[in-house]
């Protein structure tokens, strides 16, 4: 079994080299040129990146989706008691790493977690479908549950409470913005020679470098 798999090789062609002094020197510029660029060209779900958080020592990842960027950091949308949101009250550093397999470039960004604005987060709710903000309601996220029954009865449940009314945010489920302050911009090249390139924030500055690959 194992044979497939470490016979399992690509080489990495498809972009120009990085040269780091015509990149940007604002990390967010160049990811915005990135995703834009991602946007058009993955398929589906760009917008997926993996969310590393830590439970006492130990790493935990799941993916979620990118929903809103700014000169503040990367927002997701999430429950506010599930497993990821009670690791990032406890300890807010936190990753996201979005890999785009197609454009052959993964990106790293480290920071720490902040909650979103309830304004923020209703604005963002209110613009879901009515489906998934009944879903909202009815997942008690990363508890565990009996059957999926279970999760349906209370999908029933909640169409009921919400009859000819306007489903709103439940206040267990909002945004959760990660405030970066590392970024690794990594594209593949051939011969595993890629290139790495990052920016560290020191003192309110950021500084850009290469790394070996
Ligand atoms: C493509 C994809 C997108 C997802 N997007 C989200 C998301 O935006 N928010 C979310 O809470 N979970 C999302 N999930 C589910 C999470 O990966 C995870 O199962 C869930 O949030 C529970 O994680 P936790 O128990 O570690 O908190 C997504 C999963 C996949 C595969």
């Amino acid at each position: 079994m194992t044979d497939n798999i470490f016979n399992q090789r690509v080489d990495y062609t498809k972009n120009d080299y990085l040269d780091e002094n015509k990149l940007p020197s604002d990390p967010f510029e160049l990811f915005r040129g990135w995703y834009e660029f991602a946007l058009k060209n993955v398929e589906k779900d760009p917008n997926a990146m993996i969310l590393s958080t830590v439970n006492n020592n130990q790493p935990r990842a799941r993916v979620v989706l990118l929903k809103k960027l700014d000169e503040r950091g990367f927002t997701y949308f999430t429950n506010y008691n599930s497993s990821k949101s009670q690791e990032t009250n406890k300890n807010e550093n936190a990753s996201i790493t979005f890999y785009w397999r197609d454009l052959e470039r993964q990106i790293r960004i480290e920071g720490k977690v902040e909650k979103i604005s309830d304004q923020e987060s209703d604005e963002y709710f209110m613009s879901r479908p009515v489906g998934s903000r009944i879903g909202a309601w009815a997942s008690p996220q990363s508890k565990e549950i009996k059957s999926r029954k279970e999760i349906e009865q209370a999908v029933e449940q909640i169409k009921k409470k919400f009859q000819n009314k306007e489903v709103t945010r439940p206040k267990n489920w909002g945004g959760l913005r990660l405030v970066p302050k590392y970024f690794e911009f990594w594209q593949g090249a051939s011969s595993r020679l890629h290139d790495r390139i990052i920016f560290e924030l020191i003192e309110e500055e950021w500084i850009k470098k290469r790394l070996a690959p």
